[in-house]
C-alpha cells in the first residue's frame, strides 16, 4: 500500500481552508510542505505562519521540506507552528547527522532529502539516521515541473539498501509525480507520493487518492 502527500504549494491559497479541508475528506496520509528561501532554490514561497495556519485547519501529519540553507535555524521555528517531519537537503548539509539527532531530540521526525543531480550513494550511509528518505524528481524550485526518469534508478538503489540493512526509513518521491507515472514510482520502492498540481488539479481527488493507496 502506497502513502500520498498532497503538497500545499499546488493549493489554491485564496481558499487555503477549504483546500486542506478536501486532503481531510479524501483521507490522505500526510501533507507536504514546501519552504523555499530564494537562495537554495530560485523561489520563495511561505514560513512558519503558514505552516502554523495549516496545523489550525487539520490534524493531518505535517511534512515540511526546508528547500533553505541553514536549515537548523528554522527547525525550532516550524517545530513550534506544527511541523511532525521537517526534511533538509544533503546539498546543504553533507555531514547530516547531527541535524538529524537535534530534530529528534525536538519530537520530530528527521528527513534528508536530495537533488536530481546528487547522486544517490552521498545519502545512503547516512539513512540509519533518519526516519525519510525525499528523493526529488525534479529541480527543487517550482511545482508543475515534469518527472525526472533518473531518479527511479535511485529510488531503487535506496529501496534496496533500505530493505538490506531493515532499516525503517520512509521513501518520498517528489516532483512531478501524476496519476500516470505512479505506479512506476511505486514499483521501484516508493512508500509516499508527493503530489502537487497532480493532486489539486485533479477533479477528482478522492479517487486519485484511492488509486495511490491501492498500489
Ligand atoms: C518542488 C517541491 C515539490 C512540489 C511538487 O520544489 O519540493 O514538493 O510542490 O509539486 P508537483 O507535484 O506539482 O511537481
Ligand atoms: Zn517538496
Amino acid at each position: 500500500m502506497a502513502k500520498i502527500a498532497p503538497s500545499v504549494l499546488g493549493a489554491d491559497f485564496s481558499r487555503l481552508a477549504e483546500e486542506i479541508a478536501s486532503t481531510d475528506k479524501c483521507q490522505v496520509d500526510m501533507l507536504h510542505l514546501d519552504i523555499m528561501d530564494g537562495h537554495f532554490v530560485p523561489n520563495i514561497s511561505f514560513g512558519p505562519a503558514i505552516v502554523k495556519t495549516i496545523n489550525s485547519l487539520t490534524d493531518n501529519f505535517l511534512d515540511v521540506h526546508l528547500m533553505l540553507f541553514e536549515p537548523e535555524k528554522y527547525f525550532e521555528a516550524f517545530q513550534k507552528a506544527g511541523a511532525d517531519a521537517i526534511t533538509f537537503h544533503i546539498e546543504v548539509h553533507p555531514d547530516p547527522v547531527a541535524h538529524a539527532r537535534t530534530l529528534k531530540s525536538m519530537g520530530v521526525q528527521a528527513g534528508l532529502s536530495l537533488n536530481p543531480n546528487t547522486p544517490v550513494d552521498k545519502v545512503l550511509p547516512f539513512l540509519e539516521y533518519f526516519d525519510i528518505l525525499l528523493v526529488m524528481s525534479v529541480h527543487p524550485g517550482f511545482g508543475g515541473q515534469s518527472f525526472i526518469e533518473s531518479a527511479l534508478p535511485k529510488i531503487e538503489a535506496a529501496r534496496k539498501f533500505i530493505d538490506n540493512h531493515k532499516l525503517a526509513t520512509q521513501i518520498l518521491v517528489d516532483g512531478g509525480v501524476d496519476a500516470d507515472n505512479a505506479s512506476r514510482v511505486v514499483g521501484a520502492g516508493a512508500d509516499v507520493l508527493v503530489m502537487g498540481s497532480a493532486f489539486f488539479k485533479d477533479s477528482n481527488r478522492a479517487a486519485l487518492t484511492k488509486k495511490v493507496k491501492a498500489m
